[in-house]
């Protein structure tokens, strides 16, 4: 179902990460349509170099754009948004919404001044989180935790494949023994492993990302271009994603999982955008 009045979103992310916050999005505004743009020939982007990242997301987005023009662009990756944002706002004409970890709502949060930062390794080492933590967090204590296997575990998950629980509490254990009771999912793979997170931490009180607070910014700024902000937010689609648009191949599993966030697809279109596989870069990020 397909309604040419209806406003489109585009949102990008490395991989599935960026289904967290398309979940969001759709439910906060099921009258919206999304296009789903993963660039997962270049995942994970926590190995990649910033000049990599940024070339790769602003050429797939502006692709992206051409083919199906969109009212707002998000960029629903940490790593890429902590790089990219400016040089893409400065190339497009929709207004792009990035998300960065959501350190001011878990400072407000905490109640013993302990927060933890999972993130990729890439952003857990930017300078944008450390003033992010300095302007937010500086009378906490902050615990970052930037670990490869995470993104993985949660793109395994769409082919049904459980989170390694063992391995888990190994790469949790410095938040475990520092005793933090709120976690910034600084990644938007990790609301997708929120559940195996919780069994492990059951003492933290609350786990922070960012999609819904994208998902109110995603609304205002339609109510902005002067869409119906009640209607949006009103409205049933069964199909809400337009299109799958993915640099790689199809993941096994992906409509099934899309469809268990409510997200069911219209049509997808693997090894899109034809940018060639990324070099993977052997120093730091
Ligand atoms: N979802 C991306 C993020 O929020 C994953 C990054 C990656 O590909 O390593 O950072």
């Amino acid at each position: 179902m397909s309604d040419a009045a209806a406003p489109c979103i585009l949102v990008f992310d490395s991989g599935v990460g960026g289904l967290s916050v398309a979940r969001c999005i759709h439910e906060t505004l099921p009258g919206a349509e999304l296009v789903y743009l993963a660039d997962n020939a270049g995942f994970p982007y926590g190995d990649q170099s910033e000049p990599v990242v940024i070339e790769r997301c602003t050429g797939l987005i502006r692709r992206a754009l051409e083919e199906v023009p969109c009212d707002v662009v998000v960029v629903a990756c940490n790593t890429a948004s902590t790089v990219v944002l400016p040089r893409l706002r400065a190339m497009i004409d929709v207004p792009v919404v990035g998300v960065v970890p959501a350190i001011k709502p878990a400072a407000g949060r905490t109640l013993n001044g302990r927060i933890g930062v999972l993130a990729t390794p890439a952003t857990v080492r930017r300078p944008y989180l450390d003033r992010l933590v300095d302007e937010f967090a500086g009378d906490c204590q902050v615990v970052r935790v930037g670990h490869p296997a995470l993104v993985s575990w949660a793109e395994q998950l769409v082919r049904g494949v459980p989170v390694p629980e063992s391995d888990l509490k190994e790469v949790l254990a410095p938040l475990q023994s520092s005793g933090v009771d709120t976690v910034v999912l600084g990644c938007t793979h990790y609301p997708l492993l929120r559940e195996a997170l919780k069994a492990v931490l059951p003492d933290v009180r609350h786990w922070v990302d960012s999609g819904d607070a994208i998902a109110r910014r995603v609304l205002f700024l339609l109510g902005e271009a002067g869409r119906d902000r009640e209607a949006l937010a009103e409205s049933h689609r069964p199909e809400p994603v337009r299109a799958v648009l993915l640099s790689g191949a199809v993941p096994i599993g992906l409509t099934g999982f899309m469809a268990s966030l409510g997200l069911g697809v219209q049509r997808i279109h693997e090894r899109w955008g034809g940018l060639a596989d990324p070099v993977r870069a052997t120093g730091s990020t």
